[in-house]
Order: structure tokens, then C-alpha cells, then sequence
């Protein structure tokens, strides 16, 4: 064939192919989510193989072993006992509870982590929704953003590098960013999640932290989160919440979850110079390890295409709970 153009020629060997190569995942990108609780020892998660709810000592080896692969940044989340759950969420903002109390452990041993830190309240809601819901069923906006300003400057005030608001109520950005700075964390960044869909994905992260909505007698509860959280079937409306984040004055902006949502990465990449990271939540993370475990198919090969696939969607961090796994199949090259 007389052809002039032939895109195999870039293709031939493994040195030309890097050369042309237009994406690299490093463990510099990784932002790797920990659940921690108040127990003794670590605890496995029936839908997150890998994944434990660490005791404080068991997340201090974790964090270690996963500075020692390169990554940099962890986000904690807790698991809170039914005890201290209450309608409004106070332990949230307990500036002994256990989230600032790992907060200040991983700082003292690992000072060099960036920890990001969760801003919601469905961990502590006995509701176990993200905001306080009202006596008829209603969550409500700016009483939840009140408390939420309290637990990020709590996480602030522990040492936290970077806060996340993951609750998705209307002006908590520009509400956080007041609060702290009126604390004297001008220093301390918001990683928005920007666009954060009510999706049936985060099923394996809800029974991590025994977090799902739960229905009380004599209170009409929401089963799901769709008054709050994205419709699915919505993509220009992440370009309204990206606006407003932006405004509201997020250093860093998140799309969740990632893989069936990268056209929502993409979109905002050419919307926003601000950096974005992707979240491959539970769900995405369950099913790889269930058909790896059945030898289905090749774990390291899908982990490390799915993480790529990020990146060339436009995100530059990726939250992953494969980040350690990730991180040691990237230098073993
Ligand atoms: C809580 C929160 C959730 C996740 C992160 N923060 C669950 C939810 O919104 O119900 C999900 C993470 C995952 O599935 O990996 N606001």
C-alpha cells in the first residue's frame, strides 16, 4: 500500500513508544483514602479486600508503608460507634475524637504526609446522612454547613493539609474557607468534591463505616442521597458546581466517582485551571478485586489502565485505595 501516513511507525519498539507516550502515572498522584476506627486491632472489609478499618498503631504502619512507596497525601475516614451518633453530628467537631486525634499521630510520625481529611456528617449522623435531617425528612442546607465549618477547623486545628468537603451542600466552599480563615488556617486548602453524583458506588465504602442511611421509628429518613448528591443522568450541571467552587474559593476540585464519570472529568478540564483530582471509589475497587480473585482478569494490568485512564481524562490526582499496590507495580516498572 502506498500510504503516507503510518501511525505503526510510533508503535514499533518500546523506546519510541515512550517518547510519545502523553501520560505517566506516578505515586505522586495518589491520594490514598484510610478507614480508621477505635479498635485495638485491624478489622477487614468484606466488599474491600486489601482495605481494613486500621486500629491508630495498625494506621501509623500503613501511612509509613505507604511513604516509604512514594505516596504522598492520605485521606482518614472513621468509623464511628453507634454510641456517638447523634442527629446533629457533634463528635464531627470533637477535637478529641478520632479523627483529629490520627490526625495528629500520622503528623508526629510521618510529617511529611499531606493529610486530606473528610468534611461530612454521615459517619456520625445516627441518620447516616451527610447533613442534619429534619423531623420531616428534610436535609437540611445551612444548619449542616454551621457544623461543617466546626469539624474542618477541628481537622484544621489537628494539622490537617487539606480539607474535603464530600457533604454536597450549597456554599459550604465559600462557608470553610471563612471559617478557617478566621482561625488563622489561611495556610489549609479545600479539596472540593465538585461534582459528586448520588451513585450506587460508594455501597462497599458505606459498609467499611457502617454509614449507610438508616431509617429511625417516628422519622421519615431518606433512603438515598439524590437530594443532595448529583442526578447521574447530569453532566452540564457539573460545570455549575465547578463555578461555584471555583468562586467559593477551592484550591482543588474532585469528580466522584471516577470511571463511569470521566466525560465529567474531561468537561471540567476544559473548564477550570484549577488541578482536579478523580475518586476510584469502593465500588470501582470491589469490582476489580472480585474478578481478579476469581482470575478473571490480570489485577495489575486493569488497576494500572484504569488509573491511566484518569490522567488522560484531564484528572492529576487520583484518590485510590490500589495506591500502595499501585505505587510498588510502578517501580517495579
Ligand atoms: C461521605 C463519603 C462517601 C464517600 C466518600 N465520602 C459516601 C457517601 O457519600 O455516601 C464514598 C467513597 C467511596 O465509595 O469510596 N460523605
Amino acid at each position: 500500500m502506498d500510504l503516507a501516513y503510518r501511525p505503526r511507525r510510533l508503535r514499533r519498539t518500546p523506546a519510541l513508544r515512550a517518547m510519545v507516550r502523553e501520560h505517566q502515572l506516578s505515586a505522586a498522584d495518589f491520594i490514598y483514602p484510610l478507614f480508621v476506627h477505635e479498635g485495638v486491632s485491624n478489622e477487614h472489609i468484606g466488599a474491600m479486600p486489601g482495605a481494613q478499618r486500621w486500629s491508630l498503631n495498625g494506621l501509623l504502619e500503613e501511612v509509613s508503608r505507604a511513604w516509604d512507596l512514594g505516596v504522598r497525601c492520605v485521606v482518614l475516614f472513621p468509623k464511628i460507634a453507634d454510641g456517638l451518633k447523634t442527629e446533629d453530628g457533634s463528635e464531627c467537631f470533637n477535637e478529641g475524637g478520632l479523627i483529629p486525634r490520627a490526625i495528629r499521630r500520622v503528623k508526629e510520625e510521618i510529617p511529611g504526609m499531606a493529610v486530606m481529611t473528610d468534611v461530612a456528617l454521615d459517619p456520625y449522623s445516627c441518620d447516616g446522612h451527610d447533613g442534619i435531617v429534619s423531623a420531616e425528612g428534610i436535609v437540611l442546607n445551612d444548619e449542616t454547613v454551621e457544623i461543617l465549618c466546626r469539624q474542618a477547623v477541628a481537622q484544621a486545628r489537628a494539622g490537617a493539609d487539606l480539607i474535603g468537603p464530600s457533604d454536597m451542600m450549597d456554599g459550604r466552599v465559600a462557608a470553610i474557607r471563612e471559617a478557617l480563615d478566621d482561625e488563622g488556617f489561611s495556610h489549609v486548602g479545600i479539596i472540593s468534591y465538585t461534582a459528586k453524583y448520588a451513585s450506587a458506588y460508594y455501597g462497599p465504602f458505606r459498609e467499611a463505616l457502617d454509614s449507610a442511611p438508616r431509617a429511625e421509628a417516628g422519622k421519615p429518613i431518606p433512603k438515598d442521597k439524590s437530594t443532595y448528591q448529583m442526578d447521574p443522568a447530569n453532566g452540564r450541571e457539573s460545570l455549575t458546581e465547578a463555578l461555584l467552587d471555583e468562586q467559593e474559593g477551592a484550591d482543588i476540585m474532585m469528580v466522584k466517582p471516577g470511571l463511569a464519570y470521566l466525560d465529567i472529568i474531561h468537561r471540567l478540564r476544559g473548564e477550570t485551571e484549577l488541578p482536579i483530582a478523580a475518586y476510584n471509589v469502593s465500588g470501582e475497587y470491589a469490582m476489580v478485586k472480585a474478578a481478579a480473585e476469581r482470575g478473571w482478569i490480570d489485577e495489575r494490568a486493569v488497576v494500572l489502565e484504569t488509573l491511566l485512564s484518569f490522567k488522560r481524562a484531564g484528572a492529576d490526582l487520583i484518590l485510590t485505595y490500589h495506591a500502595c499496590d499501585a505505587a510498588g507495580w510502578l517501580r517495579q516498572g
